[in-house]
């Protein structure tokens, strides 16, 4: 059976002020469409797979608005982890748990907060990948076409033979930028989209062998999870866990790994520049909602609430951004600085 497992506890610092640690941004509706990026995450996939099989892991604190934002779900299909410790023991807590119930299931794992605008293509891309992962022990990626030398993804460099799902040579996480822009000028590398397909067998099996802590915490929880005691043995599990991604803990060393290219229009809307490349815009270039107005200006990004009237005179390129009575304006690619700001406005507290 397909099951599908959706990490939605990371915190996105980079889209502060509406993007919290009380409320991160798989939960906002950032592209102004009615629905949070988790809800529609979950609608590209429940049109694809059964959707008692969705899994949603997350943050207990943010129990609620998974449960507010995704009614259907049944109280099993939430996974909810004490602390947050990245995304490997988030991913080793699903594995075990699906394969406690059904040793064969193949799944897709797949972070809560991307866009992906070619949803056709998408599911194609994803049905391919399921029937390889059902058949072969392999731990399956999806490759991006790279257009820049971001240093917050993953890098791959594959085989380049004739085959869809091609051998990964290598696989760099969150390369320096140096390195990262010889990746981009070398023509041999695709980016890490962070949706990664696999068999509950090959993932338990890499963790046996690259984590094999995490793998010894979470496969003695198997006989607890239908028992009801999930919650206690979880509690205790994550006070044992290291804080490791999946992408260092496993997919930098395992021998195993393929990428299948795919055109499926993603963007990991990471912070205000890339989402104002996907917003709708004006003729000036404005991403905004109607009641913004923006005079003598180009490029700017907008996100107010529909309560407020907000005018921009004169500028160019730059962020307004209010949430729960906090504004921000700031240059729209001050990546770095957001960042500094939102630390220093913590330790305020
Ligand atoms: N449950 C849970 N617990 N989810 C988590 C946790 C956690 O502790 N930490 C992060 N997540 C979720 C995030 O909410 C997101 O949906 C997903 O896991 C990926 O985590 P990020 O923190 O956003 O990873 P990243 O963006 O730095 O890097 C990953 O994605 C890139 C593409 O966007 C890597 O896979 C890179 O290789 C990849 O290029
Ligand atoms: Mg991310």
């Amino acid at each position: 059976n397909q099951y599908v497992v959706i990490m939605a506890g990371g915190t996105g610092t980079r889209l502060w002020p509406v993007s919290t640690t009380a409320k991160p941004k798989q939960f906002h509706d950032l592209l102004g469409v009615g629905k949070s990026l988790l809800r529609m995450t979950y609608e590209r996939f429940a049109s694809q797979i059964p959707s008692e099989n969705i899994y949603i892991v997350t943050n207990e604190a943010y129990d609620d608005l998974v449960k507010e934002q995704l009614p259907e779900l049944g109280e099993q299909q939430i996974l909810l982890e004490p602390n947050k410790r990245n995304t490997a023991p988030c991913v080793a807590y699903a594995a075990y748990k699906i394969a406690s119930k059904d040793p064969e299931a193949t799944m897709v794992v797949a972070p809560a907060d991307h866009l992906i605008l070619k949803e056709d293509a998408f599911q194609h891309t994803i049905s391919v990948a399921l029937d390889h992962a059902e058949k072969e022990d392999t731990l399956i990626t999806l490759g991006m076409h790279p257009n820049r030398p971001e240093t917050g993804y993953g890098y791959i460099q594959y085989i380049p033979d004739s085959s869809v799902v091609k051998k990964v040579k290598t696989f760099t996480e969150k390369p320096e930028l140096d390195l990262a822009k010889k990746f981009l000028e070398s023509g041999d590398f695709v980016w890490n989209a962070g949706i990664f397909i696999w068999s509950a067998k090959s993932i338990i099996s890499a963790f046996e062998q690259y984590l094999p802590d995490l793998s010894e915490i979470f496969s003695e929880g198997m006989e607890h999870y239908y028992k009801g005691n999930e919650r206690l043995f979880i509690n205790k599990a994550y006070t044992q866990c290291t804080s490791i991604s999946i992408d260092f803990g496993i997919m930098e060393k395992a021998e195993n790994v393929y990428v299948l290219l795919a055109d499926i229009g993603w963007s990991d809307l990471g912070n205000w520049e890339s989402l104002h490349e996907i917003r709708q815009k004006d003729e000036s270039d404005n991403a905004k909602p109607d009641n913004a107005l923006c005079f003598n200006g180009k490029g700017n990004i907008i996100n107010i609430d529909q309560s407020k009237l907000v005018v921009v005179d004169g500028l160019s390129d730059y962020l307004v951004a209010e949430e729960d009575g906090v504004i921000l304006i700031c240059r729209k690619n001050a990546e770095k600085e957001i960042r500094e700001i939102v630390n220093s406005v913590k330790q305020k507290k």
